[in-house]
């Protein structure tokens, strides 16, 4: 698509303006705009997840109501708070939609730095960082995980935790954490230190909890870090989509 060239600024991003004291450059009112297009560039939001608004998020149960208006205060807050958020819940209840819909907020209304990444993708993307033929390093990788303001990191301990995925995540939730900087997480495994319930129909993940896949000391990191928020309720894909209750 070619790009129209801005007829204020000519592109520059910079407008003179004439004072009394002589001409004084300001930044162009287009400047902004496309900021944001560079930030949601770069935020990684998957193309399935595009169009996930806070607004379209839809109530069909109180802990997705309760979980909404957590979000939204979280993007009015932001950044004044340290205090990221843990989505948990079963599959389809909309964690990653939430995730996704709270970042676009804060690049749109805030022009916020954020990043979007799938825990698996990341773990995978610093692997094959050191094969002999990547392009990209592993500080290339991990330079905009460390750096961003916002962090996503959807499907959490979708992995099995190997002793060197457990040290790496650790290693840069624990680097964000010493800076201060906030991360959202999403998880499918119930954070509970004791044996989950097996007759809850919405748990069949097996009886692994979130310790079990991350590790104690990464989960005592995540509740010094984030404010759990706990989902329920249908999954959306197969409960409202296919009965053509939407789209
Ligand atoms: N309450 C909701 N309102 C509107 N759309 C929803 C809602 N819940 C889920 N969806 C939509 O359904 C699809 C699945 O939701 P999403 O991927 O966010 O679920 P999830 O909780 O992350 O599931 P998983 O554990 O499988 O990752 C998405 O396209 C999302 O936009
Ligand atoms: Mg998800
Ligand atoms: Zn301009």
């Amino acid at each position: 698509m070619e790009e129209k060239v801005c007829p204020l600024c000519q592109g520059t991003g910079w407008v003179i303006e004439q004072r009394s004291r002589g001409p004084v450059a300001r930044r162009c009112q287009c400047f902004g705009q496309k900021q944001v297009q560079v930030l949601l560039q770069q935020a990684r939001i998957p193309r399935r997840y595009e169009n996930c608004t806070l607004e379209n998020y839809e109530i069909h149960d109180p802990s997705q109501e309760d979980a909404l208006k957590i979000s939204k205060k979280f993007v009015k807050n932001f950044p004044a708070q340290d205090i990221g958020l843990l989505y948990i819940g079963p599959c389809g209840v909309g964690k990653t939609h939430l995730a996704v819909a709270v970042i676009r907020e804060l690049i749109i209304k805030k022009g916020i730095y954020c990043l979007f990444y799938d825990f698996r993708e990341l773990i995978r993307d610093i692997q094959n960082s050191y094969t002999p033929e990547s392009e990209v390093s592993e500080t290339d990788i991990l330079a905009p995980v460390f750096n961003c303001n916002l962090l996503v990191l959807d499907e959490l301990g979708a992995k099995r935790p190997t002793a060197w995925v457990e040290e790496t995540i650790f290693y840069i939730i624990n680097s964000r954490y010493n800076q201060k900087r906030v991360t959202i997480f999403t998880s499918n495994y119930l954070d509970l230190e004791e044996e989950p319930d097996r007759r809850d129909p919405y748990y069949k993940k097996g009886d692994e909890s979130l310790v079990d896949r991350i590790g104690v000391r990464l989960r005592s990191r995540l509740y010094e870090m984030c404010k759990v928020v706990n989902l329920a309720g249908k999954d959306y894909r197969k409960a409202f989509r296919q009965a053509g209750y939407r789209f």
